[in-house]
Protein backbone atom coordinates (compact mmCIF):
# COMPACT_ATOMS: atom_id res chain seq x y z
CA UNK A 1 0.00 0.00 0.00
CA UNK A 2 1.38 3.53 -0.86
CA UNK A 3 2.57 5.97 1.47
CA UNK A 4 3.27 9.75 1.65
CA UNK A 5 6.98 10.18 2.86
CA UNK A 6 6.75 14.11 4.00
CA UNK A 7 9.76 16.64 5.12
CA UNK A 8 8.59 19.75 7.24
CA UNK A 9 9.16 22.82 7.26
CA UNK A 10 9.33 24.38 3.96
CA UNK A 11 7.09 27.37 3.26
CA UNK A 12 5.10 27.45 0.09
CA UNK A 13 5.37 30.02 -3.46
CA UNK A 14 4.15 29.59 -6.66
CA UNK A 15 1.21 28.24 -8.44
CA UNK A 16 -1.14 25.39 -8.06
CA UNK A 17 -3.74 24.66 -10.66
CA UNK A 18 -7.08 22.99 -9.48
CA UNK A 19 -8.97 20.38 -10.72
CA UNK A 20 -12.66 19.34 -11.50
CA UNK A 21 -14.70 19.30 -8.53
CA UNK A 22 -15.13 15.33 -7.26
CA UNK A 23 -18.66 16.17 -5.88
CA UNK A 24 -19.74 18.14 -8.99
CA UNK A 25 -18.54 15.46 -11.68
CA UNK A 26 -20.21 12.20 -9.67
CA UNK A 27 -23.73 13.39 -9.54
CA UNK A 28 -23.09 14.30 -13.32
CA UNK A 29 -21.59 11.24 -14.55
CA UNK A 30 -24.98 9.74 -13.56
CA UNK A 31 -26.84 12.21 -15.68
CA UNK A 32 -25.24 10.93 -18.44
CA UNK A 33 -27.74 8.14 -17.47
CA UNK A 34 -31.19 9.99 -18.25
CA UNK A 35 -30.69 10.66 -21.82
CA UNK A 36 -29.92 8.00 -24.97
CA UNK A 37 -27.60 10.49 -26.48
CA UNK A 38 -24.04 11.61 -26.12
CA UNK A 39 -22.71 13.69 -23.15
CA UNK A 40 -19.57 15.19 -23.62
CA UNK A 41 -17.74 16.50 -19.96
CA UNK A 42 -14.52 18.54 -19.72
CA UNK A 43 -12.17 18.85 -16.43
CA UNK A 44 -13.27 15.85 -15.21
CA UNK A 45 -10.79 14.96 -12.36
CA UNK A 46 -8.09 11.99 -12.69
CA UNK A 47 -9.01 10.44 -9.40
CA UNK A 48 -10.24 7.10 -7.55
CA UNK A 49 -13.67 8.10 -6.63
CA UNK A 50 -14.31 8.86 -10.60
CA UNK A 51 -12.98 5.80 -11.75
CA UNK A 52 -15.04 3.99 -9.20
CA UNK A 53 -17.82 5.69 -10.60
CA UNK A 54 -17.06 4.98 -14.19
CA UNK A 55 -16.40 1.41 -14.27
CA UNK A 56 -20.08 1.26 -12.07
CA UNK A 57 -21.38 3.14 -15.04
CA UNK A 58 -19.86 0.81 -17.27
CA UNK A 59 -21.25 -2.14 -15.02
CA UNK A 60 -24.60 -0.58 -15.56
CA UNK A 61 -24.30 -0.52 -19.80
CA UNK A 62 -23.05 2.66 -20.21
CA UNK A 63 -20.59 3.47 -23.18
CA UNK A 64 -17.60 5.62 -21.54
CA UNK A 65 -14.69 7.01 -23.90
CA UNK A 66 -12.15 9.04 -22.03
CA UNK A 67 -9.60 11.29 -24.10
CA UNK A 68 -6.35 12.83 -23.52
CA UNK A 69 -7.38 16.49 -22.54
CA UNK A 70 -9.21 15.51 -19.33
CA UNK A 71 -12.84 14.61 -20.86
CA UNK A 72 -15.18 11.83 -20.94
CA UNK A 73 -17.90 11.06 -23.90
CA UNK A 74 -21.13 8.91 -22.16
CA UNK A 75 -23.17 7.37 -24.13
CA UNK A 76 -26.55 5.22 -22.21
CA UNK A 77 -27.76 4.78 -25.44
CA UNK A 78 -29.40 1.45 -23.87
CA UNK A 79 -28.28 -0.11 -20.39
CA UNK A 80 -27.65 -3.85 -19.52
CA UNK A 81 -28.11 -3.77 -16.41
CA UNK A 82 -30.08 -2.03 -13.93
CA UNK A 83 -28.11 -2.93 -10.88
CA UNK A 84 -25.34 -1.22 -8.88
CA UNK A 85 -23.94 -4.38 -6.93
CA UNK A 86 -22.66 -3.54 -3.23
CA UNK A 87 -18.72 -4.01 -4.22
CA UNK A 88 -18.92 -0.86 -6.00
CA UNK A 89 -21.32 0.71 -3.53
CA UNK A 90 -19.40 0.07 -0.48
CA UNK A 91 -15.86 1.71 -1.43
CA UNK A 92 -18.02 5.16 -2.67
CA UNK A 93 -21.72 5.74 -0.78
CA UNK A 94 -22.13 8.50 -4.17
CA UNK A 95 -22.67 5.38 -5.93
CA UNK A 96 -26.09 5.87 -4.71
CA UNK A 97 -26.88 8.83 -7.30
CA UNK A 98 -27.44 6.31 -10.05
CA UNK A 99 -30.67 5.25 -8.52
CA UNK A 100 -32.83 8.45 -9.13
CA UNK A 101 -31.46 8.43 -12.91
CA UNK A 102 -32.46 4.79 -13.37
CA UNK A 103 -35.53 5.10 -12.09
CA UNK A 104 -36.29 7.99 -13.80
CA UNK A 105 -35.62 6.53 -17.36
CA UNK A 106 -35.82 2.94 -17.00
CA UNK A 107 -38.68 2.79 -14.30
CA UNK A 108 -36.59 -0.02 -12.31
CA UNK A 109 -33.78 0.53 -10.11
CA UNK A 110 -31.49 -2.31 -7.62
CA UNK A 111 -28.96 -0.65 -5.80
CA UNK A 112 -26.96 -1.33 -2.90
CA UNK A 113 -27.63 0.08 0.50
CA UNK A 114 -24.68 1.84 0.79
CA UNK A 115 -24.26 0.65 5.02
CA UNK A 116 -21.58 2.73 7.33
CA UNK A 117 -18.62 4.63 6.88
CA UNK A 118 -16.33 5.88 8.51
CA UNK A 119 -17.79 9.08 9.28
CA UNK A 120 -20.96 7.87 10.75
CA UNK A 121 -23.91 6.00 9.63
CA UNK A 122 -24.93 8.32 6.78
CA UNK A 123 -28.33 7.30 5.81
CA UNK A 124 -30.52 7.47 2.24
CA UNK A 125 -33.70 7.75 3.73
CA UNK A 126 -34.51 10.86 2.13
CA UNK A 127 -33.15 9.49 -1.18
CA UNK A 128 -35.52 7.04 -0.76
CA UNK A 129 -38.58 8.92 0.84
CA UNK A 130 -38.56 11.32 -2.14
CA UNK A 131 -38.92 9.02 -4.76
CA UNK A 132 -41.48 7.26 -2.71
CA UNK A 133 -43.46 10.52 -3.13
CA UNK A 134 -42.93 10.51 -6.76
CA UNK A 135 -44.72 7.28 -6.94
CA UNK A 136 -41.79 4.73 -6.82
CA UNK A 137 -42.42 1.66 -4.65
CA UNK A 138 -39.12 1.02 -2.96
CA UNK A 139 -38.70 -1.81 -0.99
CA UNK A 140 -35.21 -3.54 1.07
CA UNK A 141 -34.06 -6.68 0.18
CA UNK A 142 -30.96 -8.80 1.10
CA UNK A 143 -29.47 -5.32 1.21
CA UNK A 144 -30.56 -3.51 -2.04
CA UNK A 145 -32.72 -1.08 -2.37
CA UNK A 146 -35.11 -2.48 -4.98
CA UNK A 147 -37.44 0.18 -6.68
CA UNK A 148 -39.78 0.15 -9.46
CA UNK A 149 -42.21 2.81 -10.93
CA UNK A 150 -44.02 3.65 -14.25
CA UNK A 151 -43.32 7.20 -15.01
CA UNK A 152 -42.42 9.23 -12.13
CA UNK A 153 -44.66 11.68 -10.31
CA UNK A 154 -44.04 15.87 -9.94
CA UNK A 155 -44.47 15.76 -6.18
CA UNK A 156 -43.87 18.33 -3.66
CA UNK A 157 -40.70 17.04 -1.03
CA UNK A 158 -39.80 17.94 2.21
CA UNK A 159 -36.38 17.24 3.06
CA UNK A 160 -36.12 17.74 7.13
CA UNK A 161 -32.57 17.88 7.11
CA UNK A 162 -30.29 19.15 4.18
CA UNK A 163 -28.97 16.79 2.49
CA UNK A 164 -26.36 17.64 -0.32
CA UNK A 165 -26.33 13.67 -2.82
CA UNK A 166 -30.00 13.39 -1.58
CA UNK A 167 -31.37 16.31 -3.63
CA UNK A 168 -29.33 15.73 -6.44
CA UNK A 169 -30.94 12.18 -6.99
CA UNK A 170 -34.20 13.34 -6.72
CA UNK A 171 -33.33 16.28 -9.04
CA UNK A 172 -32.68 14.47 -11.61
CA UNK A 173 -34.74 12.10 -11.05
CA UNK A 174 -37.61 15.01 -11.25
CA UNK A 175 -36.42 16.07 -14.75
CA UNK A 176 -38.37 13.06 -16.71
CA UNK A 177 -40.94 12.87 -14.13
CA UNK A 178 -44.65 14.46 -15.16
CA UNK A 179 -45.50 17.15 -13.84
CA UNK A 180 -44.15 19.62 -11.29
CA UNK A 181 -41.61 18.71 -8.68
CA UNK A 182 -40.43 20.84 -6.10
CA UNK A 183 -37.63 20.12 -3.72
CA UNK A 184 -37.79 22.32 -0.03
CA UNK A 185 -35.52 22.44 2.20
CA UNK A 186 -32.75 21.49 -0.93
CA UNK A 187 -29.06 21.42 -0.39
CA UNK A 188 -27.97 25.10 -1.99
CA UNK A 189 -24.29 23.38 -2.61
CA UNK A 190 -22.32 24.86 -5.55
CA UNK A 191 -22.24 21.15 -6.56
CA UNK A 192 -26.11 20.98 -6.64
CA UNK A 193 -26.03 24.43 -9.31
CA UNK A 194 -23.17 22.77 -11.15
CA UNK A 195 -25.46 19.99 -11.63
CA UNK A 196 -28.53 21.56 -12.50
CA UNK A 197 -26.81 23.59 -14.77
CA UNK A 198 -25.56 20.55 -16.69
CA UNK A 199 -29.25 19.09 -16.53
CA UNK A 200 -30.50 22.40 -17.82
CA UNK A 201 -28.11 22.05 -20.92
CA UNK A 202 -29.85 18.42 -21.32
CA UNK A 203 -32.74 20.04 -21.91
CA UNK A 204 -34.36 19.93 -18.48
CA UNK A 205 -36.61 22.59 -17.12
CA UNK A 206 -35.31 23.20 -13.34
CA UNK A 207 -35.74 26.88 -11.56
CA UNK A 208 -34.48 27.76 -8.04
CA UNK A 209 -30.82 25.39 -8.07
CA UNK A 210 -28.81 27.45 -5.45
CA UNK A 211 -31.74 28.52 -2.74
CA UNK A 212 -33.38 26.02 -0.47
CA UNK A 213 -36.41 25.07 -2.90
CA UNK A 214 -35.80 24.14 -6.39
CA UNK A 215 -38.54 23.25 -9.11
CA UNK A 216 -38.53 20.94 -11.68
CA UNK A 217 -41.14 20.53 -14.46
CA UNK A 218 -40.55 17.08 -16.06
CA UNK A 219 -39.54 16.81 -19.69
CA UNK A 220 -40.50 13.59 -21.77
CA UNK A 221 -36.73 13.09 -22.87
CA UNK A 222 -33.55 14.72 -22.46
CA UNK A 223 -30.33 15.18 -25.02
CA UNK A 224 -26.88 15.45 -24.86
CA UNK A 225 -24.60 18.61 -24.28
CA UNK A 226 -21.46 19.06 -23.46
CA UNK A 227 -20.37 20.56 -20.05
CA UNK A 228 -17.19 21.96 -18.17
CA UNK A 229 -17.34 20.55 -14.33
CA UNK A 230 -16.51 23.29 -12.16
CA UNK A 231 -13.50 23.66 -10.28
CA UNK A 232 -12.81 21.91 -7.03
CA UNK A 233 -13.56 24.03 -3.60
CA UNK A 234 -12.04 21.82 -1.29
CA UNK A 235 -8.92 21.39 -3.10
CA UNK A 236 -8.81 25.15 -3.40
CA UNK A 237 -9.37 25.48 0.35
CA UNK A 238 -7.28 22.95 1.46
CA UNK A 239 -4.04 24.63 -0.74
CA UNK A 240 -4.71 27.63 0.63
CA UNK A 241 -5.01 26.46 4.54
CA UNK A 242 -1.11 24.64 3.54
CA UNK A 243 0.20 28.30 2.43
CA UNK A 244 -1.51 29.79 5.19
CA UNK A 245 0.47 27.09 7.80
CA UNK A 246 3.95 27.40 5.81
CA UNK A 247 3.49 31.39 6.25
CA UNK A 248 4.09 30.99 2.31
CA UNK A 249 2.80 32.58 -0.63
CA UNK A 250 0.50 31.34 -3.38
CA UNK A 251 -1.05 31.61 -6.29
CA UNK A 252 -4.31 28.94 -6.62
CA UNK A 253 -5.53 29.22 -10.43
CA UNK A 254 -8.32 27.28 -12.10
CA UNK A 255 -10.48 28.18 -9.03
CA UNK A 256 -13.64 29.91 -8.27
CA UNK A 257 -13.69 31.79 -5.19
CA UNK A 258 -17.76 32.70 -5.35
CA UNK A 259 -17.85 28.90 -3.73
CA UNK A 260 -15.81 29.86 -0.88
CA UNK A 261 -16.90 33.16 1.15
CA UNK A 262 -17.23 31.17 4.70
CA UNK A 263 -13.46 29.53 3.99
CA UNK A 264 -11.66 32.87 3.01
CA UNK A 265 -12.96 34.80 5.70
CA UNK A 266 -11.70 32.06 8.30
CA UNK A 267 -8.69 32.57 6.21
CA UNK A 268 -8.21 36.40 6.83
CA UNK A 269 -9.78 35.91 9.76
CA UNK A 270 -6.00 33.87 10.69
CA UNK A 271 -4.15 36.75 9.39
CA UNK A 272 -3.73 35.76 5.48
CA UNK A 273 -3.70 38.67 2.72
CA UNK A 274 -6.09 36.93 0.45
CA UNK A 275 -6.52 39.29 -3.38
CA UNK A 276 -9.27 37.75 -5.52
CA UNK A 277 -8.32 37.68 -9.23
CA UNK A 278 -10.37 36.30 -12.04
CA UNK A 279 -10.61 32.66 -11.48
CA UNK A 280 -7.98 32.88 -9.21
CA UNK A 281 -6.93 33.24 -5.60
CA UNK A 282 -3.77 34.96 -3.51
CA UNK A 283 -2.95 33.87 -0.69
CA UNK A 284 0.29 35.11 1.74
CA UNK A 285 0.72 34.81 5.39
CA UNK A 286 3.44 36.67 6.74
CA UNK A 287 3.02 35.28 10.57
CA UNK A 288 1.99 32.79 12.13
CA UNK A 289 -1.79 31.92 11.83
CA UNK A 290 -4.30 32.97 14.33
CA UNK A 291 -6.63 30.54 16.15
CA UNK A 292 -9.99 30.43 14.17
CA UNK A 293 -13.17 29.01 15.58
CA UNK A 294 -15.87 27.58 13.67
CA UNK A 295 -18.89 25.82 13.26
CA UNK A 296 -19.90 23.21 10.14
CA UNK A 297 -23.05 23.93 8.56
CA UNK A 298 -24.77 23.19 5.32
CA UNK A 299 -23.57 25.87 2.41
CA UNK A 300 -22.93 28.53 2.42
CA UNK A 301 -21.93 28.16 6.15
CA UNK A 302 -18.69 26.41 6.79
CA UNK A 303 -18.16 22.97 4.48
CA UNK A 304 -17.57 20.18 6.28
CA UNK A 305 -15.11 19.08 3.79
CA UNK A 306 -12.48 21.98 5.40
CA UNK A 307 -12.84 21.27 8.74
CA UNK A 308 -9.93 18.80 9.46
CA UNK A 309 -7.64 20.99 7.50
CA UNK A 310 -8.64 23.88 9.78
CA UNK A 311 -8.10 21.74 12.45
CA UNK A 312 -4.62 21.20 11.60
CA UNK A 313 -3.98 24.53 11.22
CA UNK A 314 -5.45 25.55 14.51
CA UNK A 315 -2.92 22.61 15.95
CA UNK A 316 0.09 25.40 15.36
CA UNK A 317 -1.81 28.54 15.75
CA UNK A 318 -2.05 31.71 18.31
CA UNK A 319 -4.04 30.70 20.83
CA UNK A 320 -7.18 28.73 21.66
CA UNK A 321 -9.80 27.51 18.77
CA UNK A 322 -13.05 25.76 19.11
CA UNK A 323 -14.21 23.78 16.20
CA UNK A 324 -18.01 22.49 16.03
CA UNK A 325 -18.77 19.84 13.67
CA UNK A 326 -22.74 19.54 13.29
CA UNK A 327 -23.33 17.37 9.47
CA UNK A 328 -21.49 14.12 10.59
CA UNK A 329 -21.64 12.50 13.89
CA UNK A 330 -17.57 11.09 13.70
CA UNK A 331 -15.61 13.46 12.19
CA UNK A 332 -12.89 13.59 14.22
CA UNK A 333 -10.80 10.58 13.80
CA UNK A 334 -8.08 12.70 12.57
CA UNK A 335 -7.40 14.12 16.32
CA UNK A 336 -5.82 10.74 17.37
CA UNK A 337 -3.32 10.99 14.57
CA UNK A 338 -3.00 14.76 14.74
CA UNK A 339 -1.77 14.11 18.87
CA UNK A 340 0.53 11.64 17.62
CA UNK A 341 2.21 14.93 15.86
CA UNK A 342 2.15 16.68 19.15
CA UNK A 343 -0.73 18.28 19.02
CA UNK A 344 -2.89 19.79 22.17
CA UNK A 345 -6.67 18.50 21.27
CA UNK A 346 -9.38 17.87 23.68
CA UNK A 347 -12.66 16.33 22.09
CA UNK A 348 -16.23 17.50 24.28
CA UNK A 349 -19.47 15.95 22.49
CA UNK A 350 -19.56 17.33 18.74
CA UNK A 351 -16.62 20.42 19.26
CA UNK A 352 -12.77 20.36 19.64
CA UNK A 353 -10.96 22.43 21.70
CA UNK A 354 -7.66 22.97 20.03
CA UNK A 355 -4.83 24.89 22.06
CA UNK A 356 -2.14 25.95 19.80
CA UNK A 357 1.80 24.65 20.09
CA UNK A 358 4.95 26.29 18.85
CA UNK A 359 5.33 23.03 16.87
CA UNK A 360 4.30 19.55 15.87
CA UNK A 361 7.16 16.76 15.47
CA UNK A 362 6.71 14.52 12.49
CA UNK A 363 5.53 10.65 13.08
CA UNK A 364 4.07 7.63 11.54
CA UNK A 365 0.20 8.44 10.99
CA UNK A 366 -2.78 6.69 9.41
CA UNK A 367 -4.92 8.37 7.04
CA UNK A 368 -9.22 7.25 8.43
CA UNK A 369 -10.91 9.33 5.52
CA UNK A 370 -10.76 11.63 2.53
CA UNK A 371 -10.08 14.59 3.99
CA UNK A 372 -9.03 13.37 7.57
CA UNK A 373 -6.27 12.42 5.10
CA UNK A 374 -5.59 15.72 3.84
CA UNK A 375 -5.53 17.12 7.33
CA UNK A 376 -2.40 15.18 8.14
CA UNK A 377 -0.59 16.03 5.21
CA UNK A 378 -0.57 20.04 6.16
CA UNK A 379 0.08 19.37 9.72
CA UNK A 380 3.29 17.13 8.62
CA UNK A 381 4.04 20.23 6.00
CA UNK A 382 4.48 22.20 9.26
CA UNK A 383 5.86 19.26 11.62
CA UNK A 384 9.66 18.99 12.15
CA UNK A 385 11.39 16.10 10.63
CA UNK A 386 9.71 13.16 8.71
CA UNK A 387 6.01 12.39 8.68
CA UNK A 388 4.91 9.26 7.16
CA UNK A 389 1.38 8.90 6.37
CA UNK A 390 -0.23 5.04 5.82
CA UNK A 391 -3.09 3.87 3.78
CA UNK A 392 -3.35 7.42 1.32
CA UNK A 393 -5.70 5.56 -1.15
CA UNK A 394 -8.15 7.57 0.48
CA UNK A 395 -6.14 10.80 -0.26
CA UNK A 396 -6.28 9.33 -4.16
CA UNK A 397 -10.07 9.17 -3.78
CA UNK A 398 -10.16 13.05 -3.69
CA UNK A 399 -6.87 14.93 -4.37
CA UNK A 400 -5.40 14.36 -8.07
CA UNK A 401 -1.67 14.28 -8.53
CA UNK A 402 -1.61 15.43 -4.71
CA UNK A 403 2.24 15.27 -4.24
CA UNK A 404 3.46 16.52 -7.46
CA UNK A 405 0.90 20.08 -6.77
CA UNK A 406 2.46 20.50 -3.72
CA UNK A 407 6.38 19.81 -4.84
CA UNK A 408 5.92 21.88 -7.06
CA UNK A 409 4.66 24.73 -4.62
CA UNK A 410 8.49 23.79 -2.73
CA UNK A 411 7.16 20.78 -0.30
CA UNK A 412 8.94 17.79 0.16
CA UNK A 413 6.74 15.05 -0.44
CA UNK A 414 6.75 11.81 -2.09
CA UNK A 415 4.96 8.91 -2.55
CA UNK A 416 6.33 5.63 -1.24
CA UNK A 417 5.02 2.42 -3.20
C1 LIG B 1 -21.99 15.19 0.35
C2 LIG B 1 -20.56 15.25 -0.14
C3 LIG B 1 -19.60 15.16 1.04
C4 LIG B 1 -19.93 16.22 2.07
C5 LIG B 1 -21.41 16.16 2.46
C6 LIG B 1 -21.82 17.30 3.37
C7 LIG B 1 -20.73 14.29 -2.35
C8 LIG B 1 -20.44 13.13 -3.24
N1 LIG B 1 -20.35 14.17 -1.07
O1 LIG B 1 -22.16 13.92 0.96
O2 LIG B 1 -18.28 15.33 0.55
O3 LIG B 1 -19.16 15.99 3.23
O4 LIG B 1 -22.22 16.23 1.28
O5 LIG B 1 -21.54 18.53 2.78
O6 LIG B 1 -21.25 15.29 -2.77
N2 LIG B 1 -28.75 12.37 5.83
C9 LIG B 1 -29.88 11.73 6.31
N3 LIG B 1 -30.67 11.05 5.42
C10 LIG B 1 -30.40 10.99 4.08
C11 LIG B 1 -29.25 11.66 3.61
C12 LIG B 1 -28.44 12.34 4.51
O7 LIG B 1 -30.16 11.76 7.50
O8 LIG B 1 -31.16 10.35 3.33
C13 LIG B 1 -27.87 13.10 6.79
C14 LIG B 1 -26.46 12.54 6.84
O9 LIG B 1 -26.35 11.46 7.74
C15 LIG B 1 -25.67 13.75 7.30
C16 LIG B 1 -26.43 14.92 6.64
O10 LIG B 1 -27.71 14.41 6.29
O11 LIG B 1 -25.74 13.90 8.69
C17 LIG B 1 -25.78 15.48 5.41
O12 LIG B 1 -25.42 14.43 4.53
P1 LIG B 1 -25.43 14.58 2.96
O13 LIG B 1 -25.51 16.02 2.59
O14 LIG B 1 -26.44 13.67 2.38
O15 LIG B 1 -23.99 14.04 2.58
P2 LIG B 1 -23.63 13.36 1.23
O16 LIG B 1 -24.54 13.88 0.17
O17 LIG B 1 -23.50 11.89 1.42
Amino acid sequence: MDKLAIQGGMSLSGEVRISGAKNAALPILCAGLLTADKLHLGNLPKLKDISTSLTLLGHIGMQVCLNDQGGVDLHAAELSRLEAPYELVKTMRASILVLGPMLARYGEAKVSLPGGCAIGSRPVDLHIKGLQAMGAEIHIEHGYIHAKAGRLQGARIFMDTVTVTGTENLMMAATLAQGVTVLENAAREPEVVDLADCLIAMGAKISGAGSDTITITGVDSLHGASFNIMPDRIETGTYLVAAAMTQGKIKITHTRADTLDAVLDKLREAGAEIELGENSITLSMQQRPRAVSLKTAPYPAFPTDMQAQFMAMNCIADGVATVTETIFENRFMHVQEMRRLGANIEIEGNTAVIRGVDGLQGAVVMATDLRASASLVLAALVAEGETTIERIYHIDRGYECIEEKFSQVGARIRRVH
